[in-house]
């Protein structure tokens, strides 16, 4: 097994963020890194603020949440994620933006290091392809919050070795989280259960058979989910859920899995969820009203 102190995210987006927070809490150095100084400074605000409602709860001392803060060193450039035993790429769902950052990034890791993707959907032997690695090569992937969520799907890639399945299945233990294994098929087990089922409610959207508020709700009281559909929709992001499906549907040449066109005409729109004010809900004013 390979031994693992250290932990290099890329991308600082809600789920970098997320993952940068939980290794630091678990007592790991983390260096995140993102093109965006601006996106470095809101991660690190997401963290402070998460953090801190453990600190008004009094779960977590002062001390100990300025140690966990201390962990993450943020940086624009990716040259410090290379000397990293782990590396997490928690890029966007887009496959040519990931496989540009695996490529600057293949010439810059050390021999040991372990290079995992965050991705939601997309293949990891072709993602494993471009780096120098497939052999300490997976999948590694989160889910959102990821303070909160106790799951993490490990998927390996054809050539991915038993050395680094078992050093990343006993780093997910050390965070506290459970590990299931998925075989590398499009959107593996979460997206592939999940995702449609968010597009169906889209579907429903679209065809009349309920209004924003009265799909929720049933999903939330009928089925007993945390989250209606389509606030979760938001929540993930429209355009990763976009993304996802596409991926489905391109990955398994099945229409069950057709992106609604609602759900594209929303993403052209540039209205993909809570993170841009507006999706199926409007966040700009008030939390959370639905889109009449
Ligand atoms: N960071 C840290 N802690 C958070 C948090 C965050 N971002 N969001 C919520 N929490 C904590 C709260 O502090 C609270 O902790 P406590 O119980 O110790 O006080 C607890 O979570 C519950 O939070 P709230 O009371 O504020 O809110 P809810 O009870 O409504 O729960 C939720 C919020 C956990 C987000 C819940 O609505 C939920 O589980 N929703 C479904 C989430 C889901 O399905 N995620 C998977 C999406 S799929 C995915 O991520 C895959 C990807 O590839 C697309």
């Amino acid at each position: 097994m390979h031994m693992i102190t250290s932990v290099g995210v890329i991308g600082a987006g809600q789920m970098g963020a997320g993952i940068a927070q939980v290794f630091a809490q678990a007592g790991y150095d983390v260096r995140l890194s993102d093109l965006s100084q601006s996106q470095l400074d809101a991660a690190r605000s997401r963290i402070s603020g998460s953090t801190g409602r453990a600190v008004t709860r009094g779960t977590m001392s002062v001390e100990e949440r300025d140690r966990m803060l201390d962990r993450v060193q943020i940086t624009t450039a990716l040259d410090p994620i290379g000397a990293a035993d782990l590396v997490i790429e928690c890029a966007t769902e887009n496959e040519e933006v990931k496989k540009r950052i695996l490529r600057d990034l293949t010439p810059l890791l050390a021999d040991r290091t372990v290079l995992t993707t965050n991705t939601s959907s997309l293949s990891i032997t072709r993602l494993a392809a471009v780096t120098d690695r497939p052999q300490r090569f997976m999948g590694l992937h989160f889910m959102n919050p990821v303070p909160v969520m106790k799951l993490v799907e490990l998927i390996r890639g054809i050539a991915t070795d038993q050395a680094t399945f078992a050093s990343v299945a006993a780093v997910v233990a050390t965070l506290g989280k459970t590990a299931t294994t998925s075989e590398d098929y499009p959107a593996f087990i979460v997206n592939r259960l999940l995702v449609p089922m968010i597009n169906e409610a889209v579907y429903a959207l679209y065809e009349g058979v309920g209004n924003v508020a009265s799909i929720d709700a049933a999903m939330r009281l009928g089925s007993n989910h945390p989250m209606g559909p389509l606030e979760l929709g938001d929540f993930i992001g429209l355009d990763t859920c976009l993304a996802i499906m596409n991926v489905l549907h391109d990955g398994l040449g099945d229409s069950k899995y057709r992106p609604c066109p609602l759900l594209v005409k929303f993403v052209e729109a540039g209205w993909l969820g809570r993170k841009s004010g507006r999706g199926f809900y409007d966040y700009r004013a008030a939390d959370g009203v639905p889109v009449p």
